[in-house]
């Protein structure tokens, strides 16, 4: 589901160098002038290594024609659509074979075409300009005063609509950062997250300089360890987090506790719904209830639901809700003085997409709540399904007892990853969970839980056969990266390549 650098191949990359410098001489020897001298040869080498994984091999890439100046003279219709249809085809795996985690959430052909229609109608639109779209700010406003109802706001519950999860949170953390500063006069904020909360909570805290602790989780139920939590809570918290699910493994925090917790300490509560926010909110009607999670809990403040997953909008759309009008103006960011004009925006973008708006708002009122409960009810079927196959295999585990949108596997007995390389080699996308390694799926409209069922089968079938054959592959690429003691080395290596996504063939 997360396109990582690791699709890209750094992995590869990770293990070669690991495997030329010996982890105990690595750390020992790091500081060498020499030492550095070969890694750095080894990073250049190994990049050009992953250069051709990402970009296919030199003959591949000559197969296409290249745009990296503008064509002197704009290209025909019939030349753009014959060049789109080969950028289609580079894919090696798509959505539709239903072994792909996450990525694509919308299974129904007649929403994607009613998409595609909506958004063709407001293809130039923009919500910056009110004025001009006065449609998209209605649909805009619905959209959000609709996922507001299903999460059980009350008249003062609102929010606002963003570009994607991260962006939700980002906006979130910024909103307590601010009214913290107001109204606590906390300069130096804090904030805690369990370890298991999505990184984008990181990159909120790298942007905005907040200092954040990450607290375990309980080894047998996934959930946060309320007890720890509440231990590194200070003077200048602001924000404590919970997710309903988490990524990893598709686990919901106690967010019960964790208002407690809140409360206690009055600080904010934010709840990541972000991945299963438009399943969560339909289980009771699905007949699968879970413990409250969103604002009938006294002490949750924000929450984050992203329309771009499972309520099968387009990618680009996310919304941020919050208990109080108040609370959300200082999300707000505004430049009176500005002599292009008064300015004032609600998140990160200024010009913002509107057609993705409208894409959102149609796929939304085309599936209404039926729809939305169908879905969530066939969702957690196939969990439970691909939860007990896992299950009947002794050497592995299920993280936790999810029920809702993601599974994920693991063993003590050999490394998960082995599974998950055996995995891939019968076609699956899977994702590489770390520490301790782990199989993860976001189950999706279009996942197939038979053939997940019968593929788990023949792996562990292959396993036993051959319990001592190293793992292949995907699956010694990963397990080589998660088991580098030195994660500066990977950092460095993920910007190089980062760096790489930008290059043309
Ligand atoms: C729990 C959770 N939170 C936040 C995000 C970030 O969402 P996005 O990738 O849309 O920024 C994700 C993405 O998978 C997620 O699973």
């Amino acid at each position: 589901m997360v396109m990582t650098v690791w699709d890209l191949g750094l992995a590869q990359l990770v293990q070669l160098i690991y495997k030329k410098i010996k982890t105990s001489a690595f750390e020992f020897g790091k500081s060498l002038p020499f030492v550095r001298e070969k890694v750095q040869l080894e990073v250049e080498k190994q990049l050009r290594g992953i250069e051709s994984s990402m970009l296919g091999s030199a003959e591949e890439r000559a197969k296409y024609n290249k745009f990296v100046v503008l064509p002197p003279k704009g290209l025909s219709e019939e030349d753009i659509m014959n060049e789109l249809t080969q950028y289609q085809k580079m894919a090696k795996h798509v959505a539709e074979s239903g072994k792909v985690s996450g990525a694509v959430y919308n299974g129904d052909n007649n929403l994607t075409r009613i998409v595609n229609e909506a958004m063709y109608k407001f293809a130039w639109a923009n919500p910056l300009h009110t004025s001009l779209f006065p449609g998209v700010r209605k649909m805009e406003a619905e959209v959000v005063a609709m996922t507001t109802k299903l999460f059980n706001g009350d008249a003062n519950t609102c929010g606002t609509m963003t570009s994607g999860g991260t962006e939700s949170i980002l906006m979130a953390i910024r909103a307590h950062k601010e009214w913290a500063k107001q109204y606590k006069n906390i300069t130096q904020p804090h904030m805690v997250v369990p370890v298991t909360a999505h990184a984008a909570f990181d990159k909120a805290a790298d942007y905005f300089g907040i200092r954040i602790s990450h607290v375990p989780i309980d080894p047998d139920t996934c959930k946060v360890d309320i007890p720890k939590l509440k231990k590194v809570i200070c003077r200048n918290t602001i924000l404590i987090v919970g997710s309903c699910p988490g990524f990893p493994h598709g686990v919901a925090d106690d967010i019960e506790a964790l208002s407690d917790v809140a409360i206690a300490h009055d600080v904010g509560l934010h709840v990541d719904c972000c991945l299963g926010g438009f399943v969560v909110a339909f289980l009771a009607d699905a007949g699968y209830p879970i413990p409250p999670f969103d604002f009938r809990v006294k002490g949750v403040t924000s929450i984050s639901a992203d329309t771009h997953k499972y309520a099968c909008a387009p990618k680009g759309s996310s919304i941020v809700l919050y208990r109080t009008q108040e609370l959300r103006r200082f999300q707000y960011f505004c430049a009176p003085n500005w002599p292009g004009g008064l300015y004032a925006s609600p998140t990160i973008a200024g010009s913002r997409p509107g057609n993705l708006v409208v894409g959102c708002w149609t796929a939304m009122v085309y599936k209404g709540h039926d729809g939305y409960v169908q879905q969530a009810k066939e969702l957690v079927q196939k969990v439970l399904r691909m939860k007990e196959a896992i299950k009947s295999h002794k050497e592995l585990f299920v993280f936790g007892d999810p029920a809702i949108s993601v599974v994920a596997l693991g063993s003590k007995v050999m490394d998960a990853y082995r599974v998950g390389g055996l995995l891939v080699e019968r076609g699956w996308d899977i994702g590489w969970i770390q520490f301790p390694n782990g199989v993860h799926i976001s189950v999706t409209a279009l996942t197939d839980a038979e053939a997940f069922v019968v593929d788990l089968e023949g792996v562990m079938e292959q396993i036993r056969r051959e319990p001592f054959a190293p793992p292949t592959g995907a699956a010694k690429t990963y397990g080589a990266a998660t088991s580098i003691p030195d994660r500066n080395l990977i950092d460095r290596l993920a910007r190089g390549a980062i760096d790489l996504m930008y290059k043309p063939l």
